[in-house]
């Protein structure tokens, strides 16, 4: 079931006029929110984040945050499993086709659930690979746009290698991934590249130097050059749907030993256990 315009509907049911801003510019912003035992995680800094987009594209925020959390949770009773990743998207509603903005359109919005499964358990032992690429996108990359024709031709690199992401450089250094961000560590030190125009401010991101923080594992938050890149002693992935993941494999030579290190295992287990907090704190009868 999704939610489409103030109506829940199965998905086959769901019609977008071919006017809408978002099939005709991309004109839209998106959210992808993991839910764990039915409960969305870190839900206030994915709203926080959401309406930076929405201001990063000078489009009104259809709803307030209180409306939202309802809504998602309607979405998240109408579908099966315990785990679920949501995804909302939010265009310029439907319009005759000119560039410039219309006057008092209403916004399209979309809610949609899927089961959200763990990592594959072979990809955390062995490692994933990746590849690299220029990162040619444009210069507001911390806007999570639903235009995502670049990310689109730079993933598929990576899948065109057999790999699981691309990993891109702008200007000699570490951006992100396609659809991830990235770390490395080098002689057990963990390095983060900067917040930036250049980069998605990801939840998952936050939390892991948030565990760095608080488990003293030394890191530090600075730009990563492309040669710290290639001579990493570990690369690691995060996001929503992948959480933490260790890259063994980059551009077909091996990362460090070839497998995952020891910062990332220490940094997975804590995401476990963090998960595992969270989804407590909404057990029934959970005392916090
Ligand atoms: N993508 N950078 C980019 C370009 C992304 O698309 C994503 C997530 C991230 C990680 O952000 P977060 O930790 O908040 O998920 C970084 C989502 C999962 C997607 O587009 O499906």
């Amino acid at each position: 079931m999704i939610y489409l315009n103030g109506k829940f509907m199965p998905i086959e049911q769901a019609c977008i006029p071919v006017l809408d801003r978002g099939f005709i510019f991309g004109d839209g912003v998106y959210e992808v929110i993991p839910v764990y035992s039915r409960q969305p995680f870190r839900l206030p800094e994915h709203l926080t984040r959401l309406q930076h987009s929405l201001d990063g594209i000078r489009l009104k925020n259809p709803f307030g945050n209180d409306e939202w959390q309802q809504l998602l949770a309607q979405v998240i009773a109408q579908n099966n499993g315990e785990d679920q990743y949501l995804y909302l998207h939010i265009t310029r509603g439907v319009a005759k086709r000119d560039h410039a903005f219309p006057a008092n359109v209403p916004a399209t919005v979309f809610i949609m659930s899927n089961p959200l499964l763990p990592p594959p358990a072979e990809l955390l032992v062995s490692g994933a690979a990746a590849v690299t690429a220029n990162d040619n996108r444009w210069m507001r990359c911390d806007v999570k746009a639903i235009s995502l024709l670049p990310n689109v031709l730079l993933r598929q690199l990576a899948v065109d290698a057999h790999a699981l992401e691309t990993i891109l450089i702008r200007d000699g250094f570490l951006t992100e991934g396609a659809a991830s961000n990235i770390f490395i560590v080098k002689n057990n030190v963990l390095l983060a590249p900067p917040k930036s125009n250049l980069m998605l401010p990801g939840i998952t991101y936050d939390v892991v130097l948030e565990l760095a923080a608080a488990n003293h594992i030394t890191h530090e938050i600075r730009q990563v050059t492309e040669t710290e890149v290639r001579t990493a002693d570990e690369i690691l992935l995060t996001s929503s749907t992948k959480e933490v993941m260790p890259v063994t494999l980059l551009d077909q030579q091996p990362v460090g030993n070839g497998k995952p290190g020891k910062v990332f295992m220490h940094l997975h287990t804590l995401y476990q256990e963090y998960k595992a907090t969270h989804m407590r704190g909404f057990a029934p009868g959970a005392s916090s």
